[in-house]
């Protein structure tokens, strides 16, 4: 129960004292009781009062009793620190948790367990990041901080003089769950920005005090506020709260404990597995992935399961961009995830995130009236490409080289798109909701200049 590591030999000797004490009350209770399992199960080692961790200190960080997880800082971009629960095991240091994902701290700021003030995360210069927020008490019943413990299931815990539960980083999930987690009524997971970037993003996982479980878009930079769902669970509303099992089930119950739907099907691992999670992505797609224990050396995550299946087709927002950015469309790939195009001529306006959206990269053509410009422009043809919700003229019983016509001669077309029996939409910027996928069956033909580029003059 009491492995020897750095963090309980840095505590004091009288602290010891107060572990074998609980250690031999334990082993006693274990000979009177059948619960012992249970118990042993539930070791812990107390990080006192007045503890603190310092982002950037190397061997800072609280370890659950097997080693499992870690609670501390973790280092995202050179100098900048997350507040982090991670599996501690293996080489990937996945995170689980972080406490500060939009405001990630620099080297030195601290993380300090307080009588007064909770568990409080503080930057450099004193201002207060982040605070675990204690239930409020009575004046009957005051509620004061003793302890806190990172857990061996990778929830870490605030507790009272009497051990029990003040705060815990389980019931304030940020893009993931853990086996014995679970998922209550008025909370949601929230998927990060970008693939390099952890901040709050654009899509989440959402159990509504109403009952209903779904997968939905953010008013993004508002991700706390719902856009539209791209995936529904259960309709009628009566989920109380999500589940995900030991033996790798995500399910949603009612109050009286009754499956009311999968979040996957067909799940239930049947491999060894070492670990287990499921993650909100960036890309909007929630995955469970495990971790296998493999004889050869380090297995690495595998995906197990995803939702939803295709993910480009599957999300169609009335406002916002849908999965890429505006102007460019998605194509999954044979990986299953989704991968961010730009058309012809357009150009990611920012390198590392293919997610961002794309702009035109040519001066855009003249409306002046008797303005040539037109004779600068052309298209280029893509199949089974299609933005829909951007058009806003639609032609019927028309030809090919008639749609074309009549894109050219408008300035403020940027595209059309074109099927097979006569239809012809006329697109304007910004595009959203772009996909590229055979159940399209349109040619889209991007409007482009012909000499090309901008001169880049500033
Ligand atoms: C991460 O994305 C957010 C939201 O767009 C942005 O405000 C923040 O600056 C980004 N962080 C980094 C390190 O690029
Ligand atoms: C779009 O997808 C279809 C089918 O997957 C493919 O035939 C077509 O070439 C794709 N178009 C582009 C522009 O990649």
């Amino acid at each position: 129960m009491l492995k020897p590591n750095t963090f309980t030999m840095a505590l004091s000797s009288s602290l010891s004292y107060y572990y074998y004490y609980y250690y031999y009350y334990y082993y006693y209770v274990c000979i009177s009781f059948l619960l012992c399992f249970v118990t042993s199960a539930q070791s812990y080692n107390n990080v006192t009062l007045g503890s603190s961790l310092v982002a950037g200190d190397i061997s800072s960080s609280w370890v659950s009793p097997s080693n499992d997880f870690a609670f501390g800082f973790q280092e995202i971009e050179s100098g900048s620190f997350l507040l982090a629960i991670w599996f501690n095991r293996i080489p990937e240091k996945t995170i689980t948790w972080s406490a500060n994902r939009d405001h990630p701290v620099p080297r030195g700021s601290k993380v300090k367990l307080t009588t007064d003030r909770s568990l409080i995360l503080i930057d450099t210069s004193g201002h207060e990041i982040w605070r675990a927020k204690l239930p409020a008490g009575s004046r009957s019943r005051r509620v004061t901080l003793f302890s806190a413990a990172m857990l061996d299931t990778g929830n870490f815990v605030l507790l009272d003089r009497a051990s029990a539960v003040l705060w815990q980083s389980f019931d304030e999930p940020t893009d993931t769950l853990l086996s014995g987690q679970t998922l209550k009524q008025g909370s949601r997971l929230i998927a990060s920005f970008s693939k390099m970037n952890n901040s709050n993003g654009r899509f989440s996982f959402d159990l509504g005090f109403d009952g209903t479980l779904a997968l939905y878009t953010t008013d993004f930079p508002l991700f706390n506020t719902l856009n539209s769902n791209y995936e529904t669970f259960n309709d009628q509303g009566l989920g109380y709260q999500v589940l995900f099992s030991q033996s790798g089930i995500l399910h949603l119950v009612d109050s009286t404990g009754k499956v009311l739907a999968d979040v996957f099907p067909n799940e239930v691992l049947h491999e060894q597995v070492l670990y287990q999670r499921v993650i909100l992505e960036y890309d909007g797609v929630l995955r469970h992935y495990v971790y296998p224990k493999s004889t050869s050396g380090s297995g690495g995550w595998t995906i197990k399961s995803f939702t939803p299946d295709n993910i480009c087709t599957a999300v169609i927002q009335q406002t916002g961009s849908g999965v890429c950015g505006f102007n460019s469309y998605c194509k999954l790939g044979d990986d299953k995830r989704p991968h961010c195009i730009c058309p012809p001529s357009y150009v990611l306006l920012d390198q590392n995130n293919d997610m961002g959206g794309c702009y035109q990269n040519f001066p855009t053509q003249s409306c002046k009236q008797g303005s040539q410009d037109k004779n600068q422009f052309d298209f280029k043809v893509l199949q089974d490409v299609d933005w829909p919700l951007s058009d806003y003229e639609h032609f019927q019983d028309v030809t090919v080289e008639w749609c074309r016509e009549v894109c050219l001669t408008d300035c403020f077309c940027a595209v059309a798109i074109f099927r097979e029996g006569g239809d012809c939409w006329k697109k304007k910027l910004p595009l959203s909701n772009g996909k590229n996928d055979t159940s399209v069956d349109r040619t889209a033909f991007i409007k482009i200049r012909i000499n090309g580029r901008f001169n880049h003059v500033n």
